[in-house]
C-alpha cells in the first residue's frame, strides 16, 4: 500500500507532507489495527501471487458503509481491479442503504473513477488546516 500511496500521491502532495501521512497512516501497527478490528472489512486484490489492490470498509451508524484505502497498483490499474474490490466490499453488508468515502480534491482520476461507480459529490471534507483538502462522496444503494 505504501507503494501505490506514493504512485498516487507524489503529484498531489509535497514529499515532506507524504512522509508524514505515510508514517503515521501506513505503519504495521494501524495495518494491525485494521486488521483486528472483527467489524471491518480488509481485502485484497492478487495477480500472480501478488497482492495488486486492496479496500477496507466499515460499517457505520444509519445503514452506511465507510469505504476506505482503496489503492491499486499502477501496473495493475484500468483492469477492473477497483471496480471489483469496491463492489465485493459493499456486498459484504447487504443490509447497507448507503456508501461514503473521502478523497482528495485534486485526486481528479479517483473522482471520476467514483463517478463512473455511481458515486456523486456531496461536499467538503472537514480537514485540519495543513492537509490536503478532501471532498466526500455518496452513493445511494
Ligand atoms: C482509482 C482506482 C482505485 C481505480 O481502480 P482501477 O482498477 O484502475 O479501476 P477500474 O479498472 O476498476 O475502472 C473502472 C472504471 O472507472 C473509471 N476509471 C478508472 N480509472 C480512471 C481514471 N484514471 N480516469 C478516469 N476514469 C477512470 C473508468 O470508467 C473505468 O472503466 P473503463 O476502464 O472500462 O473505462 C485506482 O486507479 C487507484 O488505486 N488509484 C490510486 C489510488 C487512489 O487514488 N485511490 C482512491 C483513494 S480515495
Amino acid at each position: 500500500m505504501r507503494k501505490s500511496w506514493r504512485e498516487s500521491y507524489t503529484e498531489i502532495i509535497a514529499p515532506e507532507k507524504l512522509d508524514e501521512i505515510c508514517a503515521v497512516w501506513l505503519t504495521p501497527q494501524k495495518f494491525t489495527e485494521r486488521l483486528s478490528d472483527k467489524n471491518a472489512l480488509n481485502l485484497v486484490a492478487i495477480s500472480n501471487e501478488q497482492i495488486v489492490g486492496h479496500t477496507y470498509a466499515l460499517p457505520r451508524q444509519h445503514s452506511s458503509i465507510l469505504i476506505a484505502y482503496l489503492y491499486v497498483l499502477k501496473s495493475s490499474a484500468r483492469r477492473g481491479i477497483g471496480k471489483t474490490l469496491l463492489s465485493s466490499a459493499i456486498e459484504c453488508f447487504p443490509d447497507a442503504n448507503h456508501v461514503e468515502l473521502g478523497v482528495l480534491e485534486h485526486n481528479h482520476a479517483a473522482i471520476a473513477f467514483y463517478k463512473s461507480q455511481g458515486f456523486f459529490e456531496a461536499g467538503p471534507e472537514p480537514k485540519p488546516d495543513d492537509e490536503p483538502p478532501s471532498i466526500k462522496m455518496t452513493k445511494v444503494l
